[in-house]
C-alpha cells in the first residue's frame, strides 16, 4: 500500500521523537520513500544522522541553507510529498501550524504542500487537554487535517493520561489505511459506463506551419480520464496537442483544430453515458488559411476569425442518445454566477468552475480547486494535486449521474 509513495515525516520537539528512527524504517519496509524534516528542537531527541542513515536520504532542518535548498528546496519538497506526517506533533507545532506561521522550515513547508497532512500529537496530558490546543485540533480537524491519536497511558514526565505519540507500527497502519481509501475513491463507479473526455489546447492554423493557440497544458483533463479508467470507464479521451502521457488504456483521438475536436466529440458522445469538455477550444479561427507560407511584407497584418462551434453546447443539445453533459469555466471573478449562468445557457447537467485569478489553480498547475455546480446542488472540490482531484470529481460525477 506504500509503494512508492512520498512521505515527507516532520519531527517536532518533544521526546516521542525518539520514535521516528523506528518509523522511518517500517515506512520504508512497506515501500515508502521517506524524506525527514526536523525543526531544532527536534535535534535534541533525535539526531539528524540518525535520521538520515534509516531515511537513506539528507535531513532537512534548514530553512535559510543554501547547500541544502540548492539540492531540493523547499518548495520543491513541498510538491514531492504524497503525504506529510507530523511526528511527534507537540502542541507548539499544532499551534503555529493551525495559525497558518512559516517561521521554520517544517512548518513553511506543511503551508507550501497541497498534500495531505496528519499529525500524531504527543504532549504531556495536560497540554493535550488544554483548550487551546483542542481548539487548534479541531481546527485543524475541519480543514481536513488527519489526526492520528495521541494514544493514552503513562507518559515520560510520570503524567498518566492521553499525549503518548502512537507506536510506529500503528503510524504505519494508518498511514496505509490513508492511501488505501485515497485509491479506492471512485474504483468500480465507473464499471460498464462509457466516457468521453476532451482535454488540451486546440490549434487554429494560419498557414501550413503557423497557428493560434493557448496554454492548456491537458494536465486536468488526463487526470480525470485517468481516474474514470481506474473507476472502470471506458474511456475516449479526445485530445488536442499536449507534452503529457495519456493514461494506458484511454481510447485516445488526437486532434488538432475545434473543427476536428468538434467532429470527434459529436461521433462519440452520442455512444457515450457521460461527456466531459474539459478541453480549451479556441472561441474563433482565421476565416482563411493560407494553403503556402504566409510571407512577411506590410508592417501590419490583419487576420479575420469566425466563431467555432461550443463543442459541449452541441452535445448538450443533442435530441437523441444524449451523454451526462459536464463543462467547465475558468473565472475570474463572480465565479458562482458566470458558471452557473454557462450551464443554464449550455444546458449542461453539470459545471465544474476554477478560479484561475488565485494562484495554483488552472491553466498549467499541477493543483486545482473546483466549485462544481449541477441542478439543485453544489460541492466545492478543495486545493489538492489534478490527480487526486480527478478522482475527486468522477466519484461526485458519478453520485449526479445515477441520479439522471
Ligand atoms: O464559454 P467558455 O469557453 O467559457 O466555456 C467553457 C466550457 O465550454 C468548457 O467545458 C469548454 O471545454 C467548452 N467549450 C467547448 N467548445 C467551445 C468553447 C468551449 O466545448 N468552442
Amino acid at each position: 500500500m506504500l509503494t512508492n509513495q512520498n512521505i515527507i515525516l516532520a519531527i517536532s520537539g518533544g521526546i516521542a521523537a525518539y520514535k521516528c528512527a523506528e518509523l522511518t524504517r517500517r515506512l520504508k519496509e512497506h515501500g515508502a520513500n521517506v524524506r525527514v524534516v526536523m525543526t531544532h528542537a527536534a535535534k535534541a531527541f533525535i539526531t539528524p544522522l540518525t535520521m538520515q542513515a534509516v531515511s537513506a536520504n539528507p535531513v532537512c532542518d534548514d530553512l535559510l541553507d543554501p547547500a541544502a535548498e540548492a539540492a531540493m528546496g523547499h518548495i520543491e519538497l513541498a510538491k514531492w510529498a504524497d503525504l506529510i506526517l507530523v511526528a511527534p506533533a507537540t502542541a507548539d507545532v499544532i499551534a503555529r501550524i493551525n495559525a497558518g506561521i512559516a517561521n521554520d522550515l517544517l512548518t513553511t513547508v506543511i503551508l507550501a504542500s497541497a498534500a495531505p497532512l496528519a499529525l500524531s500529537p504527543a504532549m504531556n496530558q495536560q497540554m493535550y487537554r488544554a483548550q487551546a490546543t483542542q481548539d487548534n485540533i479541531a481546527n485543524l480537524t475541519k480543514r481536513g487535517v488527519k489526526i492520528w491519536g495521541p494514544a493514552q497511558g503513562e507518559q515520560a514526565c510520570g503524567d498518566v493520561g492521553p499525549g503518548r505519540m502512537l507506536e510506529p507500527m500503528a503510524l504505519v497502519e494508518l498511514a496505509k489505511q490513508h492511501f488505501a481509501a485515497a485509491d479506492a475513491l471512485g474504483k468500480g463507479v465507473l464499471d460498464g459506463i462509457t466516457l468521453t473526455i476532451t482535454a488540451g489546447p486546440t490549434r487554429e492554423a494560419l498557414d501550413p506551419v503557423r497557428f493560434i493557440s493557448n496554454h492548456s497544458s491537458g494536465k486536468m483533463g488526463y487526470a480525470i480520464a485517468a481516474a474514470a479508467v481506474d473507476a472502470g470507464a471506458t474511456v475516449n479521451l479526445i485530445s488536442g496537442k499536449v507534452t503529457i502521457q495519456p493514461p494506458q488504456k484511454a481510447l485516445v483521438t488526437a486532434v488538432d483544430s475545434a473543427l476536428e475536436m468538434h467532429a470527434a466529440a459529436l461521433s462519440l458522445a452520442p455512444k457515450s453515458d457521460i461527456f466531459i469538455a474539459c478541453a480549451a477550444v479556441a472561441d474563433y479561427r482565421p476565416i482563411d488559411v493560407a494553403d503556402q507560407k504566409i510571407k512577411k511584407s506590410a508592417d501590419t497584418m490583419t487576420i479575420t476569425m469566425t466563431k467555432n462551434p461550443d463543442i459541449v453546447a452541441d452535445v448538450a443539445a443533442l435530441t437523441e442518445d444524449r451523454p451526462y453533459t459536464v463543462g467547465f469555466a475558468a473565472e475570474t471573478q463572480n465565479v458562482e454566477k458566470y458558471a452557473k449562468g454557462k450551464m443554464q445557457r449550455k444546458k449542461l447537467d453539470m459545471i465544474c468552475a476554477n478560479d484561475v485569478s488565485k494562484g495554483g489553480q488552472g491553466f498549467n498547475a499541477d493543483t486545482n480547486a473546483l466549485s462544481v455546480f449541477w441542478q439543485g446542488g453544489s460541492e466545492i472540490l478543495p486545493l489538492t494535486d489534478k490527480k487526486q482531484l480527478g478522482k475527486a470529481l468522477i466519484a461526485l460525477i458519478m453520485s449526479q449521474f445515477k441520479r439522471v
